[in-house]
């Protein structure tokens, strides 16, 4: 007789996007919904963490209702309901975590907790089951930009990560900036394309030079100097730029981060001897970064693994699937499972 495959619901509420997804046997994706809040966040230039939270709680029930009949399933077919617990903005974490413990006690599920940052790896993995270890993966994303040493889906081993501004926060910030729209990082990626990389020389912060750390708040600092002078008393000039000048700009900055990441990323594969190079979070969306990426994998003989882009910004596909692994290797979460602002 086949078995029947585990089949997980996963949630997703650690920023600004509510989401569910029901996954079976880590891979099938069965169903992936996902409401985006960036209109609300829009005037704000950011994620304002109590309209997140109030907007997480009002679409809650109905993404998951929908998550389950997009899946074409009901409780009954599910074996357990796993979230993203941490890290992220706590009062937006707190909306899953207690949709999925109550779900789970309802319906008499196991629990189990996710990290978030964990579950960015997973949906460059999804890529390809074969991946061949040892593996580096970056996860870059709004919150966080760090390095793992990833064995395996349980344990990916932290390498390195920012000091200061994620790399998708500096995209976000250096847009408001030049005044783009919001979210930052497609905003700059576009105005970029008639820009020159070449132009304006920002400078690209590698810390130590054997640091896997990273630091992105010198180049925003620059790029806010650039526009308004170094003693910061000017006008933003952004106002009176060409539209060529401020393509520059955002080329220049791309071109920048995109340098450090691919630097950072190479140093640790070298220092573990990595055959694969995983590359998720939202930022992973970027075409420049991932041609780079590209780039140094084939120059240095390593398979690169990118999330595919639906799945490179926050999903629950990515959080379901990890949940499996946890979920064969029995490590369920009870009903003290809390949300954390950072990695535990
Ligand atoms: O992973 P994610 O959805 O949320 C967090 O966990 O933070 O990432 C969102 C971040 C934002 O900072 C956004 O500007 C950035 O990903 N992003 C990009 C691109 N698409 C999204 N950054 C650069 N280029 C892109 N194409
Ligand atoms: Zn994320």
């Amino acid at each position: 007789m086949q078995e029947r495959p585990i089949t997980i619901l996963g949630i997703e509420t650690s920023c600004d996007e509510t989401a569910a997804a029901v996954v079976a046997d880590g891979l099938i994706i069965k169903s992936s919904v996902v409401a985006s809040q960036v209109k609300l966040h829009e005037k704000y230039g950011g994620v304002v963490p109590e309209i997140a939270s109030r907007a997480h709680l009002e679409k809650i029930s109905q993404v998951v209702a929908e998550a389950l009949e997009q899946a074409n399933v009901t409780k009954d077919d599910i074996d357990a309901v796993a979230v993203a617990n941490q890290p992220g903005l706590a009062i937006a974490l707190i909306v899953g975590v207690t949709a999925a413990k109550t779900l789970s006690f309802a319906w008499e599920k196991p629990l189990i907790g996710i990290d978030h940052l964990h579950a960015h790896i997973q949906s460059a993995v999804l890529a390809d089951e074969d991946l061949q270890l040892p593996a580096v993966a970056l996860i870059v994303s709004g919150g966080h930009t760090s390095l793992y040493d990833y064995e395996s889906p349980l344990k990916p081993k932290l390498l390195g990560s920012t000091i200061d501004d994620a790399a998708g926060e500096a995209f976000d910030k250096v847009a408001t900036i030049l005044k783009l729209s919001y979210p930052g990082g497609p905003a700059i990626e576009k105005t970029a394309q008639n820009g020159n990389p070449k132009a304006i020389k920002f400078p690209h912060t590698m810390l130590d030079k054997n640091s896997l750390d990273f630091s992105f708040s010198g180049i925003k600092t620059a790029v806010l100097y650039y526009c308004r002078g170094q003693d910061m008393k000017g006008e933003n000039k952004v106002d009176s730029m060409s539209p060529q000048q401020i393509a520059d700009i955002a080329a220049s900055f791309q071109k920048t981060v995109v340098d450090v990441l691919v630097k950072k990323t190479k140093l640790a594969a070298e220092k573990i001897g990595a055959k694969t190079v995983l590359l998720g979070g939202g930022v992973a969306a970027n075409t420049l970064l991932r041609t780079a990426l590209e780039q140094m994998c084939n120059a240095t003989s390593r398979k690169l693994l990118v999330a595919p882009k639906r799945y490179c910004t926050d999903n629950a596909v990515m959080v379901a699937s990890l949940a499996y692994y946890k979920f064969k290797a029995g490590l369920f979460a009870d009903l003290t499972l809390e949300p954390k602002a950072y990695s535990q």
